[in-house]
């Protein structure tokens, strides 16, 4: 896919040279101080001095002119944890998952480039974002926050967003490097996969990540990998980032990751939030030269990204246009699952009734560290007396029909499945809204919706053949209600004008353009792991009565054996021939799209060309997908590239997709390099993962890349 990015790459070529020069004038005293921050503090009564509040702060060198670094999370939007800057709102975006599903490198420059502006204008230079953790599991609670399963799609658009970001003088920080892939026991497991499965997967999305948006940092994360602590483990840190693919940025720890006094000779240049840390860096006994390096790598970043030269200025933010963008961006990636003709809705409509998920007050949002305070005043809905709350962005799905329809629309709670019922009897068309809350900290028990949902979409269901299910969740669920209902939208966590966003996509106003990040399976039985490994200790130790500090050391230190390999989501599907309930890359559009005349060339990759013409009655946006298939006679699964068309009614466009040859090869752990054998590949085409259409093969001639 060839995207144009009107900026992308270091502002200063010279950031090498200036920050050895700094880092050559720094006193030993002044040494150690960029290398170790602070809770900045969001988490603790009181700021610490000239922090502004927010995740992170790290002390500048006034002497030398070296800004403080202000850090925030950035997954939906800036953050306002804790409410640290009062009554600070920023833009709630839609979930990062909303942004997968767009499958569009544009809408995450323009992503990236709006929590750049936003960030800048508010004093921060740091962002701790993209996280781009492949969804090896469909219960973490934090694929919200992440790209998909699939190191491509995650890769290119973590790549572009983070050009988006550093357009704006603000650096970019890629996490959880890597594989923090579940939540449950995320700071005692390891994290156990061969060093090519890791190196085709969950590492090949930050490989493309990093080339694609030079980032300024890496998080490493809280987790394992094969045994060693990812914040002082040498493999990852040293030989691959660092050695193997030249990353020139400094890598910070997680908040509270680190675990050894001398992770710094493996690899980690920054102690983040040290009043967390169980351990600390022991900055006396850092070598000079490394301590050098690790100043010379921060200072780098800075001046990369224009730290110095353009500093972050106290400027109004223009919320509206900002607004504009969530809305848009919101709509793109809702995902059409089902569709027997009832949408778009008609103007005929004469009764609609909408149901359930507090659409008449906004639309939920993920919880934890990336949590936005948005504009417009959140909603919050308890959960269970623990004192937390799921936050609704207000955005009314409610208020957005009803504005846009001359149908009398009455709403009832979904509390009540035979109220509900009752009132979709009445209706022409009944649209339940269900919700699934989803957190960092936590994973989900399993795929179902919770609190009964499922029930009351059977009953409003069996009350009116005319039922749409919005689907309002971080993950995939199962849909034991599907053949009863007539429509099933998956809005994600769509942000603060999610509510317009989800009318526009009902009312046929917008097209539905999403098509899935992520597959949804269709049960448990269906995942390599049926149970979420720790889940049942976790379980246990809850209903014996164990809370906060007692629980989290009830859990003892575990594995995590990734057997699949590299063989994430929709590869696995496709190799074990496993039905899902919706595959990766599938989403209905209201128009039909046809794709002919594919052709297949080889060389030192794959280029596959083809033509997509939009033969139904309206423009649309299609996301025609190209996958590996075969290699050397053997069946093999994989997306190799994509395109994003949007074409007028009997129009048609010609597709050329280029193949990054590392997609070809495998990893060979013993060279240490990516391995092509010679032979014929195929290439096959069609809308999604499991709707492969056109095939052809074409000889890619055998070749090692290094990483
Ligand atoms: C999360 C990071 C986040 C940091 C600072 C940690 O708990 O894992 O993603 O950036 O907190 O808020």
């Amino acid at each position: 896919m060839i995207v144009a990015l009107a900026f992308c790459g270091a502002l200063l070529s010279s950031a090498d040279e200036r920050a050895a020069q700094i880092a050559a004038a720094m006193t030993p005293h002044e040494r150690q101080v960029l290398v170790v921050g602070d809770t900045g503090d969001a988490l603790r009564n009181g700021v610490a001095t000239g922090a502004l509040g927010s995740a992170g702060f790290v002390p500048g060198i006034p002497r030398l002119g070296v800004p403080p670094l202000q850090e925030t999370d950035d997954s939906v939007g800036i953050a306002n944890p804790s409410n640290a800057r009062r009554r600070d709102v920023a833009t709630a975006l839609p979930s990062s998952l909303s942004l997968a599903a767009t499958w569009d490198p544009q809408v995450a420059y323009r992503d990236g480039a709006l929590l750049g502006d936003e960030a800048w204008r508010k004093g921060f230079n740091v962002l701790l974002g993209p996280g781009l953790n492949l969804a090896r599991d469909p219960r973490n609670g934090r694929n919200f926050e992440y790209l998909g399963e699939d190191p491509l799609l995650a890769g290119t658009l973590a790549g572009t967003e983070i050009c988006g970001i550093a357009r704006q003088h603000v650096v970019a920080t890629v996490k959880h490097f890597a594989l923090n892939d579940q939540e449950t026991g995320r700071a005692i497991l390891s994290a156990n996969l061969t060093e090519a499965a890791m190196r085709e997967s969950d590492l090949l999305a930050f490989e493309l990540a990093l080339e694609g948006g030079k980032p300024g940092a890496v998080m490493c994360a809280y987790n394992r990998v094969n045994g060693a602590y990812a914040c002082e483990n040498a493999h990852l840190l040293n030989a691959i980032l660092k050695h193997d693919w030249a990353f020139a940025g400094w890598v910070m720890s997680d908040w509270g990751a680190v675990r050894s006094s001398g992770a710094a000779s493996d690899g980690l240049d920054q102690e983040s939030a040290s009043n967390l840390d169980p351990v600390k860096l022991a900055l006396g006994a850092i070598p000079e030269s490394r301590l050098l390096d690790m100043n010379r790598r921060i200072l780098r970043s800075m001046f990369a990204a224009g730290l110095f030269d353009v500093p972050p200025q106290r400027l109004p933010i223009d919320y509206r246009a900002h607004g504009a963008s969530a809305l848009d961006a919101a709509q793109r990636g809702i995902v059409l699952l089902k569709n027997n003709g009832v949408l778009p809705l008609p103007s005929s409509v004469r009764r609609i009734a909408v149901i359930g998920g507090y659409a008449d007050a906004g639309v939920l949002s993920g919880g934890g560290s990336s949590q936005v305070m948005p504009v417009g005043h959140p909603f919050d809905v308890p959960l269970g007396g623990n004192g937390r709350v799921a936050v609704y962005d207000r955005s009314p799905p409610l208020d957005a029909i009803r504005s846009a329809v001359p149908a009398a629309v009455s709403f009832v709670d979904g509390r009540s499945s035979s109220a509900a019922a009752e009132v979709a009897r009445r209706a022409d068309v009944a649209i339940v809204f269900a919700t699934q809350w989803c957190t960092e900290g936590a994973d989900l028990f399993d795929l179902a919706l919770p609190n009964g949902q499922d029930a009351l979409i059977s009953a409003v269901a069996a009350a009116n053949p005319n039922t749409v299910v919005v689907l309002e969740t971080g993950n995939p669920v199962t849909m034991p209600w599907l053949d009863r209902v007539a429509a099933v939208l998956e809005a994600w966590y769509p942000g603060q004008r999610g509510g317009e966003a989800i009318a526009n996509v009902l009312l046929g106003r917008a097209d539905a353009t999403g098509r899935l990040p992520i597959t949804f399976p269709s049960s448990e039985a269906q995942l390599v792991r049926p149970k979420v490994p720790g889940s049942d200790a976790l379980l246990s130790a809850i209903v014996s009565g164990l809370r906060g500090y007692r629980l989290a050391v009830a859990l003892r230190p575990f594995s995590v054996d990734y057997t699949e390999g590299s063989d994430v989501g929709y590869r696995r599907f496709a190799k074990q021939n496993l039905t899902p309930l919706f595959a990766f890359g599938f989403g209905l559009s209201y128009t039909r799209f046809r794709y002919s005349g594919l052709r297949v060339t080889g060389g030192n990759t794959l280029r596959a060309s083809f033509t997509v013409s939009n033969t139904g009655a309206r423009a649309g946006t299609d996301t025609p997908q190209v996958y590996l298939t075969r290699k050397r006679g053997e069946a093999e699964m994989r997306l190799i590239g994509w395109s994003s068309v949007t074409l007028a009614p009997g129009a048609s466009r010609n597709v050329t997709v280029t193949a990054d040859p590392r997609l070809l090869a495998d990893f060979d752990s013993t060279a240490g390099t990516w391995s092509i054998r010679e032979g014929m590949y195929e290439a096959s085409l069609g809308a999604a993962s499991d709707a492969l259409q056109f095939h052809a093969s074409a000889p890619v001639a055998g070749q090692a890349l290094k990483p």
